[in-house]
């Protein structure tokens, strides 16, 4: 070979090298979350040389103040990371764990009926918190900057306040009862008395203390000394069980998160003791026989439909925190199992779920929160944050700014009965000390061959049903705007109905869907609040859309 040949070819060796190397990473960061002010600190941190996982600290920990309705650091999460540098990927479970004095009949009165109140209000609802375990995690194994860089957004947001908007508002308005009940809430959700109106400052001081103390100490300024102390006299005082050792002891975990595939294209979500992963994976098994995209729509809808009965009918069997009972994982995400499921459809009847044997148990929590992002190396994160119902316990531990999540009501309280959300469960997510409950967050990420989707919503038990129409809507080639858009459906196996928003069928559907032996309810409201982002990997673009639901959401790439 002469030298100039030789020479040209490491000159076209050398531009393909390079031109593969940009394409593989994104031009620029995309962050869509809930809330302009977690978006923006998302992005500030980014800006100080931190990754996508610093971001998530800062995304989480702002909506921990600025939308404490949804999450916060008296709740729990699921981070789902995807490494770009060794291509790990990995869920971060900072689920809650039931309190050491917790048992499975704490909520019964004496006739064995569920308390609602109990389960739901006060002190003795809550979990132990995951949150801040989970954003020290992050900061130690997968951040670059410290803890107390990237929770500093939160911290001023805290110290000087943010402005009431009417989603916010709404839910004050909503649990102005409970709220009632406790001094420390009512200092801060209702000052003198009064539902603060859209603009009026929420400031917390208390909780810029606690935060300050992680940034210093890490999770010991929240599990351990002043901060814990403050929790757990709060809580024992209103009728809680906590105490300072379940602080001391709660245990952040890492997680082989579930993987799937459908069309050629990889699916990473989340792993028990989320049941959203398994479920959609188990609902996209059964349709990866069928071109949805090519059919008529009401036969596309009954499809789904079925598929959706069948993954929440096992969901009510199988599910629970699996490091206490034994999931058939594998078994219920294989392509042999969905054939058996497929089989079992009628592609002109609608098969009644009391002919399939079940629980027929319901997921929880609406008011949850979720972020996306990606970052210019090609980290990302998927991410679910809850504190289980709007504005979760109502009870403020007095000193400490931290609202309670009321996530024990994610367990299923008596088998068969359904909790907030409609959903019913059985033995396998009763309540034990140390465990966690049922959810069904289901932060995703889905990879193509040339394109990337990070994608997620809060919705309680329809979660998992919003991911999966946006997970087929990214295979139908539609961009991030469409999938955070889209009119939803859903089915849970019990109530034995097809429920949609108001657009999501015309008249005609119905009447087909109808014909086809289902109940179709649509709904008024609005449902989700999912907040996506994009990677072309071919161009190296990157896009965020955030719901259009929520007016307070941003998404931006920067
Ligand atoms: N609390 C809502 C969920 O975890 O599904």
């Amino acid at each position: 070979m002469t030298t100039t040949l030789k020479n040209t070819l490491l000159f076209f060796l050398l531009t393909i090298g390079c031109s593969l190397q940009a394409a593989e990473k994104p031009q620029k960061a995309a962050i869509a979350s809930a809330h302009f002010m977690a978006t923006e600190a998302g992005h500030r941190i980014l800006a100080q040389g931190g990754n996508a996982f610093d971001a998530a600290i800062a995304v989480s920990s702002t909506l921990a103040v600025v939308e404490q309705h949804s999450s916060g650091i008296g709740g729990g999460a699921f981070w789902l990371l995807h490494r770009a540098s060794d291509g790990k990927n990995v869920m971060i479970d900072g689920r809650e764990m039931a309190p050491s004095k917790a048992h499975k009949d704490m909520y019964l009165d004496e006739k064995g009926e569920v308390n609602r109140d109990l389960a739901l209000h006060g002190p003795l609802s809550a979990a132990i918190p995951g949150e801040i375990a989970g954003l020290d995690h992050l900061a130690q194994h997968y951040g670059k900057l410290p803890l107390s860089a990237s929770l500093q957004p939160a911290i001023e947001a805290a110290e000087n306040g943010f402005p009431a908007y009417a989603r916010i508002i709404r839910h004050i308005e909503r649990k102005k009862k409970i709220l009632q009940r406790y001094p420390a809430s009512m200092a801060i959700y209702l000052p003198n008395g009064k539902v603060p109106e859209v603009g009026d400052l929420i400031i917390q001081k208390d909780l810029a203390k606690t935060l300050k103390a992680v940034a210093k100490k890490g999770r010991k300024g929240f599990y351990e000394g002043k901060v814990a102390k403050k929790l757990v006299k709060a809580n024992n005082a209103d009728g809680g069980i906590w105490t300072l050792e379940d602080l001391k002891n709660y245990k952040v975990l890492e997680r082989e998160p579930i993987y799937s595939e459908y069309n050629g294209k990889k699916l990473i979500t989340a792993s028990p003791p989320s049941s959203g992963g398994i479920a959609i994976a188990t609902i996209l098994n059964i349709l990866s026989a069928w071109d949805l995209n090519s059919m008529d729509v009401s036969k596309r809808v009954h499809l789904i439909a079925e598929a959706m009965r069948r993954a929440y009918r096992d969901r009510s069997i199988y599910l629970g925190d699996s490091d206490y009972v034994d999931i058939p994982s594998k078994l219920l995400t294989h392509p042999y199992y969905a054939e058996g499921l497929r089989a079992s459809i009628s592609e002109i009847q609608a098969t009644p779920s009391a002919i399939l044997p079940g629980i027929g148990e319901s997921p929880k929590g609406t008011d949850t929160t979720h972020f996306s992002i990606i970052d210019t190396e090609g980290n990302m994160v998927s991410a679910t944050l809850t504190v289980n119902t709007g504005l979760a316990s109502g009870f403020i531990a007095a000193g400490t700014g931290v609202l309670l999540n009321n996530e024990m009501d994610d367990f299923s309280a008596k088998p068969g009965e359904p909790n907030a959300y409609g959903l019913v469960g059985d033995q396998a997510n009763a309540i034990e000390p140390g465990k966690r409950p049922l959810s069904s967050m289901s932060p995703t990420i889905v990879i193509g061959d040339d394109e990337v989707a990070v994608l997620g919503t809060p919705g309680g038990s329809r979660i998992i049903t919003m991911v999966l129409l946006g997970i087929l809507d990214f295979d139908a080639g539609n961009p991030p705007a469409s999938w955070v858009a889209l009119p939803r459906f859903h089915h849970q196996y019990l109530p034995d109905k097809i429920y949609a928003e108001k657009d999501a069928f015309t008249p005609e559907m119905i009447a087909a869907l109808e014909k086809l032996g289902h109940t179709v309810q649509v709904h008024n409201g609005k449902w989700g609040n999912m907040h996506a982002v994009h990677w072309d990997k071919k161009t190296g673009t990157v896009q965020a859309a955030s719901d259009p639901r929520n007016p307070m959401a941003k998404a931006e790439v920067k």
